[in-house]
């Protein structure tokens, strides 16, 4: 029987900036929009999540008996907001997600994932290979808002949002941590009138990770 760690191919000593790695790239070639199966996923996300708790089996007979804890994960479709004007849609259409759906968007623009249910949607979506904007990573720009149309994300922080966007729905991913299992966002809303003018450019933060790095 594989151990967490075999499962993600790293020495049980491993430092968690390499087991961080090593997952990453795991649950992109697991996935089953990428060769991968659901099966597969599934065991990838519990080793990863094994590590991360230090619930990982010491001795060879507890190692024989591992077997990954059924894993929770949100099922979130997302719609970039760039190809709205493309089409004649709104965030205020009923029916927007449906459109979406029957448009043949390129899978960058419309699609799903499987996001961690106690993880940042930023990061969730990062893991699947989506690219979505953001900057700070820490809820003072605004660059990564996403319109969480149907579903519900809670926020650790918010640094910008005012009352009327968050009544629109406007989250920043970068903060957001799901609280329903099913969600419907529309990411790339950084241009939306209202929220442009908040934005902060993301050249400061750029500028930090460089130096910081
Ligand atoms: S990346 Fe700046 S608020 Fe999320």
């Amino acid at each position: 029987m594989d151990t967490p760690f075999d499962v993600l191919g790293v020495d049980a000593d491993a430092a968690p900036e390499t087991v961080e790695r090593a997952y990453r790239r795991r649950v992109k070639t697991a996935h089953p929009d990428h060769g991968g199966s659901p099966g597969e996923f599934q065991r990838v996300r519990a080793a990863y999540r094994a590590i991360l708790d230090g619930d990982v089996p010491d001795d060879e007979d507890e190692t024989a008996s591992w077997e990954p804890a059924p894993d929770r994960t949100v099922d979130v479709e997302d719609l970039n907001y760039e190809v709205l004007d493309d089409h004649g849609w709104t965030l205020d259409d009923d029916d927007l997600f449906e459109r979406a759906a029957a448009a043949d968007l390129d899978p960058a623009d419309y699609g799903r994932f499987a996001a961690d249910p106690e993880g940042f949607l930023l990061e969730s979506a990062e893991d699947e290979g989506h690219v979505w904007p953001f900057a700070c990573r820490g809820g003072a720009c605004a660059n990564c808002a996403v319109a969480a149309l149907e579903g519900d994300v809670t926020m650790t922080v918010d640094h910008v949002l005012p009352d009327e966007m968050l009544d629109r729905d406007v989250r920043l991913s970068c903060m957001a941590v799901p609280t329903t299992d099913t969600l419907r966002v529309v990411y790339n809303v950084k241009h939306l009138p209202d929220l442009d003018d908040l934005r902060l450019p993301p050249y400061p933060f750029e500028r930090s990770t460089i130096t910081d790095g």
